[in-house]
């Protein structure tokens, strides 16, 4: 007998749906992404998805606009094609940093993003570590349906397993970062935590203001939920050397490291670097497949 239930990756999202099809033992369907010569997307869905339960998972990044064109059609034609329900994984959600007009006549990208989410009317929309900083309620923007997960403890298992680090303490580059940078250390057995004090001189500057943290000697697990340019965990890790710390280990979430981001940090000579898989990098030595399989056996499979 047919499974009712499919799995389905995008063009950011297809290696995720295969793993968490095999951890799940599920029915894992083919998408097919193209572009037409003049640019515009085409997509067909290959599986038939009448009356199947259809989990679809693609990232934002890399190319977001792309991304996003390609996920909101094709979690509108699950819908069309008759699938019984439609659940939407978005391991990276782009634009969440555009959050406020923060210049007069600016567009606040994600309220647009969330509305065509929301017009859809997914059974369910799923992200990871989304950046929320001014959003101090997502359901308000995405609706009922939006859950926000963390990958924090895969990092921190990975952490735990892979390096002995000597009197170690939990930094975040700045104010925001404090919601890692917390869970983090409570994952580590409770270790210190702290963060640093940022100022954003553009998109591709910032500067990291010497805060009062005492890392002197002692080893660092620096957390931050995305890495873009670089510029923040290179700043971060100039500070942290200038304030004594022994050895610094860089931890993210969503490595996005865009141009020469990776090759900007490693010359700040960190012990080692990770990130998640909801993009994948250099870096991305821990999956959050099993994180989605769990999710969607807790939640939509009992
Ligand atoms: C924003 O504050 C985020 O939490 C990150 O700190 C930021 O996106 C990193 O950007 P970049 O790598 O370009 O400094």
């Amino acid at each position: 007998m047919a499974s009712k239930y499919l799995v389905l990756g995008g063009s950011s999202g297809g290696y995720l749906a295969i793993m968490v099809s095999r951890l799940l033992g599920i029915e894992y369907g083919n998408i097919v992404v193209k572009k037409f010569p003049d640019e515009e997307t085409y997509i067909r869905i290959v599986n038939d998805v009448a009356g199947k339960i259809v989990v679809y998972i693609n990232s934002l990044q890399p190319s977001p606009n792309d991304k996003i064109i390609e996920t909101i059609y094709t979690l509108y034609t699950l819908k069309d094609l008759g699938a019984e329900k439609v659940y939407a994984f978005i391991p990276y959600m782009a634009y969440a940093r555009q959050d406020e007009r923060f210049t007069a006549g600016e567009v606040v990208s994600i309220e647009i993003l969330a509305k065509l989410f929301r017009d859809i009317e997914t059974d369910g929309i799923y992200t990871i570590d989304m950046h929320l900083h001014r959003i101090s309620d997502p359901r308000a923007l995405f609706g009922e349906n939006f859950y926000n997960l963390t990958a924090i403890p895969l990092l921190a298992d990975y952490v735990k397993k892979h390096y002995e680090l000597d009197k170690p303490i939990v930094i975040g580059p700045d104010e925001e970062s404090l919601q890692w940078a917390r869970v983090m250390a409570e994952c580590l057995g409770g270790l210190k935590y702290d963060v640093l004090i940022k100022k954003r001189v553009s998109a591709e500057e910032v500067i990291i203001e010497v805060a009062n943290v005492d890392v002197s000697d002692r080893d660092v697990i620096l957390v931050d939920d995305i890495i873009s340019t670089g510029g923040t965990m290179a700043e971060s890790l100039k500070a942290l050397y200038n304030l004594g710390a022994k050895r610094v280990l860089v931890t993210c979430v969503h490595a996005l490291l865009v141009g020469k981001a990776y090759e900007k940090i490693l010359s700040y000579k960190p012990l080692d670097m990770v990130a998640t898989d909801t993009v994948l990098s250099p870096i991305s030595r821990v999956s959050i497949a099993p994180l989605i399989a769990r999710t969607i056996e807790e939640d939509i499979m009992s």
